[in-house]
């Protein structure tokens, strides 16, 4: 079955010149990938037909906020989806309890979330994980009706090269599938590349990837679309 492609570029490309190349080299693939580039490329991607996603959203829904940029914004430029509670936004201090917050801000614009969560490396040596996921859980859904998609992505994991077994992520795809009562599409992130996609494409209870770094290289987006669009 194929799976669901969602790339997170980060701050890896930082002038027009570097989107428009990226965009040139990968633009056959645009049916293949949901794309969450920095906001104010998002528009360059849409122009080009993909579907397209912000790295985050304010958690305040308009006013004198500087420097943050609404849902509704997001929304009117033509994105689909927003990422909320990645982990290298987590590490703001107050972002674990604005979580919720974002989430029901998202949905009230019609933006599709998805929902980062994962344990820190302290908590999966101590086999913590299922306890913290599911905190991270209750903590953002609270009152939150609507379906959501969740990408499981160990912060140890993220940026390192190293991932969990095939059967590690199985597992706690299981796990978070069973806390919900509809069937919630779930992602994993964290150093999906071009080498390790056709082992990780292997689980079969999972609906996708979240992928970094890879995604900003053309030649291994692409050798990952192949293997997952199959
Ligand atoms: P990575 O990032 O693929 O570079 O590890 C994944 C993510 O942060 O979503």
């Amino acid at each position: 079955m194929k799976k669901l492609i969602l790339i997170n570029l980060k701050m890896y490309l930082n002038s027009q010149s570097e989107v428009d190349n990226y965009l040139e080299n990968i633009k056959n693939e645009k049916n293949h990938i949901i794309i969450f580039p920095q906001v104010h490329y998002l528009e360059k991607f849409i122009k080009n037909g993909f579907v397209t996603g912000s790295q985050n959203i304010s958690v305040y829904p308009s006013g004198p906020h500087t420097g943050e940029i609404s849902a509704a914004s997001i929304k009117d430029l033509g994105a689909s989806y927003t990422l909320i509670g990645h982990s290298e936004i987590r590490q703001n201090k107050n972002e674990d309890d604005q979580i919720n917050q974002k989430i029901k801000i998202a949905l009230n614009n019609n933006l599709k979330v998805v929902l980062c969560i994962g344990e820190d490396i302290e908590s999966y040596n101590q086999n913590k994980t299922k306890e913290i996921i599911k905190n991270q859980i209750l903590k953002a859904l609270k009152d939150v009706n609507e379906e959501i998609i969740i990408s499981y992505e160990p912060v140890w994991a993220i940026g390192t090269g190293n991932t969990p077994t095939n059967d590690e992520i199985k597992d706690i795809v299981n796990y978070i599938k069973s806390l919900f009562s509809y069937n919630i599409k779930v992602l994993y992130g964290g150093s999906v590349s071009e080498t390790n996609i056709a082992t990780l494409n292997q689980i079969q209870n999972l609906d996708g990837f979240l992928i970094g770094k890879a995604g900003a290289i053309p030649n291994a987006l692409k050798k990952i679309i192949e293997v997952t669009q199959k």
